[in-house]
């Protein structure tokens, strides 16, 4: 329900911008020293190389972009407005695209990710897949570029109070009115968000309105997040769950094809079972799972050996022992995997020598560890 309420506000809020596109520029609250100011910032950082644009709009900074861009993309949900920006000067070798930003998946990387007036737009729920998804979009060592606006721009705009993230009202000309999500971070406020989602930001303000950040990820470390399993992801899992090096190390048993996908067709099914896929850089690195044994709720993970050592086991699961609340949880690791220990152990599980004690002898002669995480 509550979902469903923010799901429309968002649909109300490209409505908005559709309404709004052939009368966008000539309202553009940017003046000509602000501008100045963000475009000397802004170019401090070319060269771009491959950028990308999201939310370019009717394109106010598209073109200075594509001036410094080895190659340029621009997202926005708006035709009305990408179709103004195509008319741009200097806009002709653009790559535009039109999607919804909380849909679209980069489908490459860039060096260079630049959005202006567009995260006081993303409502508080969806701020830290957001910027997983700005993490997708970025190349090894990428940076990126937000412009947007200062706490004190709500003396000047309509709060739209009761809505399912902060909003205010905005008419377009002949009286049509809308509501737009509008979120406004003061700078200490959005450099603190960011750092919890391993986000290094520079912020500094100009004038009273506006303010620009430059980010970088903070330890140069791949974007790793969770998401619902997709059809498109068995191939990944057969591959990883086949791979002998992998299989040693876990202890597990290969399935050949036709038994794996036997396998996953009744977990899938089964409601108990809480999978997510594991995205490393926005490539599917692994799978995460939770089930039931007995009274006992277990954990368990599988990851590509080529992600292995770069943190991306524990990330996954911190993230995913956050999503399940259930406690205890447990997780059985054969005693010779020092790697998932440690994972395990990072993540706060400790050995439950009494349920190991318990446990019967392993049929199949693996010696195995019971961790458990209390709380
Ligand atoms: C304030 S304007 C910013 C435009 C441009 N970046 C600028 O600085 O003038 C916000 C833009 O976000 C776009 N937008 C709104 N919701 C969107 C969504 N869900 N996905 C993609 N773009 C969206 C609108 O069409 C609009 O062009």
């Amino acid at each position: 329900m509550a979902d469903d309420a923010l799901d429309g506000l968002l649909a109300e809020q490209i409505a908005y911008y559709r309404a709004r596109a052939g009368e966008y520029d000539a309202t553009y609250p940017v003046d000509a020293a602000a501008r100045a100011q963000l475009l000397t910032a802004l170019e401090a950082h070319a060269p771009f190389g491959r950028t990308l644009e999201l939310a370019c709009g009717t394109g106010q900074w598209t073109g200075e972009l594509a001036r410094h861009a080895s190659a340029l993309t621009a997202v926005d949900a708006a035709p009305e407005a990408l179709a103004i920006c195509r008319r741009r000067p200097g806009t002709d070798r653009v790559d535009f695209v039109e999607a919804d930003l909380f849909e679209w998946r980069p489908p490459e990387r860039y060096d260079f990710v630049f959005f202006s007036g567009w995260l006081s737009h993303v409502p508080p729920q969806r701020f830290d897949a957001f910027w997983a998804l700005v993490a997708d979009c970025l190349a090894p060592g990428g940076r990126v570029f937000v412009i947007d606006e200062l706490p004190a721009v709500a003396d000047v705009e309509r709060a739209a109070p009761g809505e399912p993230a902060p909003s205010v009202r905005r008419e377009v000309s002949g009286g049509q009115a809308f509501r737009a999500v509008k979120v406004l971070y003061a700078p200490d406020e959005l450099r603190a968000h960011l750092a919890a989602l391993d986000w290094q930001a520079d912020v500094a303000t100009v004038g009273w309105r506006f303010f620009f950040a430059t980010l970088r990820r903070a330890d140069g470390s791949l974007a790793v997040r969770l998401r619902p399993v997709e059809d498109g992801d068995l191939d990944a899992f057969f591959e990883h769950q086949a791979d002998p090096v992998a299989a040693a190390m876990a202890v597990m048993p290969v399935r050949e094809r036709d038994q794996f996908d036997a396998h996953w067709a009744k977990i899938r099914a089964d409601d108990d079972v809480i999978q997510r896929t594991i995205l490393a850089g926005g490539v599917v690195a692994g799978g995460i799972s939770s089930w039931h044994d007995g009274e006992r709720r277990l954990v368990g993970y599988q990851l590509g050996r080529e992600q292995w050592g770069r943190g991306v086991a524990t990330r996954a699961l911190q993230q995913f022992v956050d999503e399940v609340p259930e406690r205890p949880l447990y997780a059985h690791v054969a005693t010779s995997n020092a790697g998932s220990i440690r994972v395990l152990q990072k993540c706060g599980f400790r050995r439950d020598l009494a349920e190991e004690a318990q446990a019967p002898e392993p049929e199949d002669g693996v010696e195995e560890l019971i961790f458990v995480l209390a709380e």
